[in-house]
């Protein structure tokens, strides 16, 4: 196994796999109401593809896998999936971002399979805040596979996007859950990408202090609870952390880990940056692992240096957040 750094010198270790562009909630900073025309099943790598893709490039240095959507379990075969790529040596650590929903009754079969970390996204506590947000979704599901994965003893975390003129009340609340329970709470900063540019952002500053009224002053936690770009901190008599992911007020792109399989199987070098490379093509015309594994290489070694959300840049992402994965 070697490291892989890439021309900025960053270690590249982690890779998000986006397994469907199909979900089973419409966010409204993600997808429109009538939802997404999605990818056709024959242009979705199959789950030996996947595989045979993340043995080839633990060999240059992979070793977490996050499996991201549209909604990961909406994909039949999900926990299957992650199975296999428990096996595959090089392999340190499998996790999912997932809304959590269709992962009800099925945390303990997810963590046999291998699963060791979920992140679930609650946007909101308030039944009606949290259907408006993602146009129909029930939130006790939601809270209820947060519960089992507690119980199971996954490290979770809830994923939270302040939305100016949706959940502003329920930030406050969402934190508390951080108080109670040892888990971690973490506030994305929304970032201008697809549909999520259409929606306001809370900035970081605004959360922090509206948390900073409620719970006190914080202390910085200093862990990283993963191999994310999270920071953390600790509010007084809490048992978990509260984490903010501040893409746009504090870039963190200096200290990026990752790269990204879309569905389709383009091998994504940075979340803002279209440019990638068809690995799709590569396994279907029949590539050597050699051969993909150089051109894996060479694609890492070129990553962009940073997202560049305001800038003019040749390749500015224009797909929506469904189909990238986050
Ligand atoms: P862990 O900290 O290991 O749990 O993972 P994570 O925070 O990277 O995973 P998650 O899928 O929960 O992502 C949380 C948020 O961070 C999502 O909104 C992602 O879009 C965002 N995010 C993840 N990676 C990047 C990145 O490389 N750049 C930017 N700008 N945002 C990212
Ligand atoms: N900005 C920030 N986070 C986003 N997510 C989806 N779209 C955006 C966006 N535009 C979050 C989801 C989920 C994670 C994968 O990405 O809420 O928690
Ligand atoms: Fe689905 Fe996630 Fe998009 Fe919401 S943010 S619609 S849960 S893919």
């Amino acid at each position: 196994m070697r490291d892989m750094l890439d021309k900025n010198g960053r270690r590249i270790e982690y890779l998000r796999i986006s397994i469907t562009d199909r979900c089973n909630l419409r966010c409204v900073y993600c997808m429109p109401e009538s939802g997404v025309s999605s990818i056709e099943h024959a242009q979705i790598l199959s789950f030996e593809e996947i595989t045979r893709l993340v043995r080839i490039m633990t060999g240059l240095g992979i070793k977490h896998i996050r499996l991201t959507g549209g909604e990961p379990m909406a994909r039949r075969g999900c926990l299957d999936l992650v199975q296999s790529l428990s096996a595959v040596p090089g392999v340190e650590s499998i996790s999912m971002t997932s809304n959590g929903i269709l992962l009800k009754d099925k945390v303990h079969q997810a963590k046999l399979a291998g699963l060791s970390a979920l992140n679930i996204s609650i946007d909101a506590l308030n039944p009606s805040v949290y259907s408006r947000l993602t146009r129909g979704g029930d939130v006790s599901q939601a809270l209820c596979t947060l519960r089992q994965a507690v119980e199971e003893g996954l490290h979770v975390k809830v994923n939270t996007v302040p939305i100016r003129g949706f959940n502003e009340e329920e930030l406050t609340p969402i934190a508390h859950l951080a108080k109670e329970a040892p888990i971690c709470v973490r506030f994305i900063e929304l970032m201008p990408i697809g549909y999520g540019a259409q929606a306001e952002r809370i900035p970081y500053a605004e959360v922090a202090q509206q948390l900073r009224e409620a719970f006190g002053a914080p202390v910085e936690d200093g862990q990283t609870y993963g191999h994310g770009p999270a920071r953390y901190v600790r509010y007084p008599d809490f048992k978990g952390a509260v984490g903010f992911i501040s893409a746009v007020s504090h870039e963190f792109c200096a200290s990026c880990n990752r790269v990204r399989l879309t569905a389709d199987g383009r091998l994504k070098l940075c979340l803002n940056h279209t440019k990638g490379i068809d690995l799709r093509a590569m396994l279907r015309q029949g590539a050597e692992d050699r051969e993909i594994l150089d051109t894996v290489r060479s694609a890492i070694a070129d990553k962009p240096g940073r997202h560049a959300f305001y800038e003019s840049i040749r390749d500015h992402e224009v797909r929506s957040m469904n189909a990238i994965g986050g």
